[in-house]
């Protein structure tokens, strides 16, 4: 069972349970070999902090001894490890040796029977060369495999691959029907010779095409990949299990691992690494060592080194920085750069998870960081939310100091005065009114001043789009005393709207779909602001507490009353979580809504948006902060999909 803690966009911390205690994900699980022990299960638990591996059943089931001992005293006794122990089922040599001696269901009883913690079917490896007709043939013969052995598994946990080899459609297929089935993971298989020639854009396709089709609450093993190079964009994609054979193969090979790649000892000056086993070592030393001790002290260094990247890769989900992570570790290879393309691609998918604000600031990395789904979905939001603030000019401003209301705020102020205008910048995400410059993300951004040449070009198109649609009778560009002096004859009369309301009702629409921002229309609307900053603290309409804007990330917080207002002028459904009515009336008092008590979400609600908590007559019970998506919220049967800040009978 899974349950989701920490998320951005698809990359996610969970918490993983088997019989042999919470494994946290992402999580690399070493390959260890019964018969060729490089490390250690003791060792790694101890020193390298690993809770769970990976053993081949078939290894095991055709030696003699070792059947007879898992058979007597259990796998985990045989192994000396008592974390959890996932089992592959001989596919893989099955894939490198043409077949195996083993039926597939003989196998996973095997695996239930030696205490395997999570076992895996003896699934097809669909090759990548294989033709579209081969690939269906195979893929179905998994999904039958699979269907087979379900029912045999017992209290072991089971893990149906899904194969489909570089077809998208029986990839999302194979892993639709697989999800029918109660299988409690989904390993994506048949990627390693993949891997192997450096082919990631087909497996960043392959991983998506399989997540689109897999039951969001299962979590997804990417099989072989135990490369560092690969953990970043395959966790940025979903992917939430690693296992590693290559730190002991590499190792032989007298090949170190690094994010970034992989040296050969003789071609390194210095380890440049600080981990335990190269911090006691040089090269010279190395090279002087018996053959089998040198093995190990290298794998010892991979090893560290790929636990190490997914420390980081887990920090980067904390922080909000997956993206900037992903980008910046595809500089290291031309096969890593060639993923961000693959991003782009699936930019529509992505934007489905992508997160309504962030803790850390949005970094510009380089030209592919304006295709990231935080910078498409400001502007689609932009467009199909915002409203013309109501001034009869448009005056336009260069991108500037944040936030522009201040970087801009004598220009504002002299304009204003003057002439009925609103102001809007170029920013690097889109059209920017001055109401949303302290909105996530055109704040919390650092974008530098001069941007390659194919972004500036983007952002001239976009603005001109802006320039088609945007209904001023007036709009011009900012160059100084003389756009005043124009502005002055053709459009005099001083903006009397007042900023706070402007920025409130630009900030309704924006967060909550357009028309949000009617509520507040005839109503009195006053501000509570901080004394340090002057930003706006509290919205307070007809003398009654309706938002809060947070300082962070300028977004909205509606009480329940602003929840009330909201609910009137939005549509039935728009930015609700219906749950049942036994859970809303826990809701209604301040406690958490779980993800299986959501019996229906919008689709439009993205993690972090705040969200009103309905019952099945579609009556307030609360407001949260949504930390899943629809898809998400229906199918996780553990952890919170809707976080409770305000109750309605608090
Ligand atoms: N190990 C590496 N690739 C695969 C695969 O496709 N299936 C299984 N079961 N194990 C693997
Ligand atoms: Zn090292």
């Amino acid at each position: 069972m899974l349950e989701l803690k920490e998320r951005d966009g698809l990359a996610r911390i969970c918490e993983l349970s088997t019989r042999h205690g919470k494994v946290t994900t992402p999580a690399l699980l070493p390959v260890v070999n019964p018969n060729q022990l490089t490390i250690t299960p003791r060792e790694m638990r101890d020193r390298f902090k690993v809770d769970i591996l990976i053993t081949n059943s078939y290894i095991i089931k055709t030696d003699e001894k070792l059947r007879e001992r898992a058979l007597e005293g259990g796998l985990h006794k045989l192994l000396d490890f008592d974390g959890s122990i996932m089992t592959d089922s001989g596919t893989f040599q099955s894939y490198v040796y043409g077949k195996v001696a083993v039926g597939h269901k003989e196998i996973v009883e095997f695996q239930r029977d030696i205490g395997a913690d999570i076992g895996t079917i003896l699934d097809v490896f669909s090759e990548p060369g294989w033709t579209e007709e081969e690939t269906r043939a195979a893929t179905e013969e998994t999904i039958r495999r699979g269907e087979e052995s379900v029912p045999l598994k017992g209290e072991m946990l089971l893990a149906g691959t899904v194969q489909g080899g570089i077809f998208p459609e029986l990839r999302t297929g194979c892993a639709e029907r697989l999800s029918k089935m109660a299988f409690d993971l989904h390993p994506i298989g048949g990627v390693v010779p993949l891997l192997e020639d450096y082919r990631f854009s087909d497996v960043a396709d392959i991983i998506i095409a399989s997540k689109k089709g897999l039951d969001p609450s299962r979590p997804v093993h990417l099989f072989g990949a135990g490369h560092p190079m690969v953990f970043p964009f395959a966790v940025l994609l979903g992917c939430d299990l690693f296992d590693s054979a290559s730190y002991a193969k590499y190792a032989r090979e007298e090949r170190l691992m690094y994010p970034t790649g992989t040296k050969f000892l003789r071609d390194l000056h210095d380890l440049a690494c600080d981990c335990p086993a190269c911090s006691s070592t040089s090269v010279k030393e190395l090279l002087a060592m018996s053959p089998s001790e040198r093995t190990k002290r290298i794998a010892e260094h991979n090893l560290f080194t790929s636990l190490k990247e997914l420390r980081k890769v887990k920090n980067a989900i904390h922080e909000g920085s997956i993206w900037e992570m992903v980008e910046m570790r595809a500089r290291a290879h031309p096969a890593l750069l060639a993923v961000l393309k693959v991003l782009k691609r699936h930019e529509d998918y992505l934007q489905g998870f992508e997160p309504a604000s962030r803790r850390g600031a949005f970094f510009y990395c380089g030209p592919e960081s304006y295709d990231r789904p935080s910078v498409t979905m400001y502007r689609e939001r932009y467009f199909s939310r915002c409203r013309r603030p109501g001034a009869r000019v448009l005056v336009g401003f260069e991108d500037g100091p944040k936030p522009y209301s201040r970087g801009y705020a004598s220009e504002i102020a002299r304009v204003r005065a003057k002439v009925d205008a609103d102001f809007l910048v170029a920013s690097f995400f889109g059209p920017a009114p001055i109401e949303l410059d302290e909105m996530y993300p055109i704040a919390q951004s650092v974008i530098p001043e001069h941007l390659d040449r194919e972004v500036a070009e983007k952002i001239r198109d976009t603005m001109e789009r802006h320039a088609h649609q945007h209904g001023y009778p007036l709009a011009v560009m900012w160059e100084g005393d003389q756009t005043l002096e124009f502005l002055e004859e053709v459009a005099p009369g001083p903006r009397a709207a007042d900023p706070d309301l402007l920025r409130v009702r630009a900030v309704l629409d924006m967060q909550f779909g357009r028309g949000a921002a009617d509520i507040l229309d005839g109503r009195k609307v006053e501000f509570v602001k901080s004394r340090n900053t002057g930003k706006i603290r509290n919205v307070v309409v007809d003398g009654v507490h309706a938002f809060s804007m947070r300082a962070h990330d300028g977004r909205l917080t509606p009480k329940i009353e602003g929840a009330r207002m909201l609910m009137k002028v939005l549509p039935a459904h728009a930015m609700r979580v219906t749950v049942e009515d036994e859970p809303a009336e826990f809701a209604a008092k301040g406690n958490n809504v779980f993800a299986k008590f959501v019996a229906e979400c919008d689709p439009d609600i993205r993690p972090g948006d705040s969200v009103m908590v309905v019952n099945t007559k579609g009556e307030l019970a609360a407001v949260g902060r949504a930390l899943m998506v629809r898809s998400e919220m229906l199918a996780f049967k553990r952890g919170i999909a809707v976080r409770v800040k305000e109750a309605a009978e608090d």
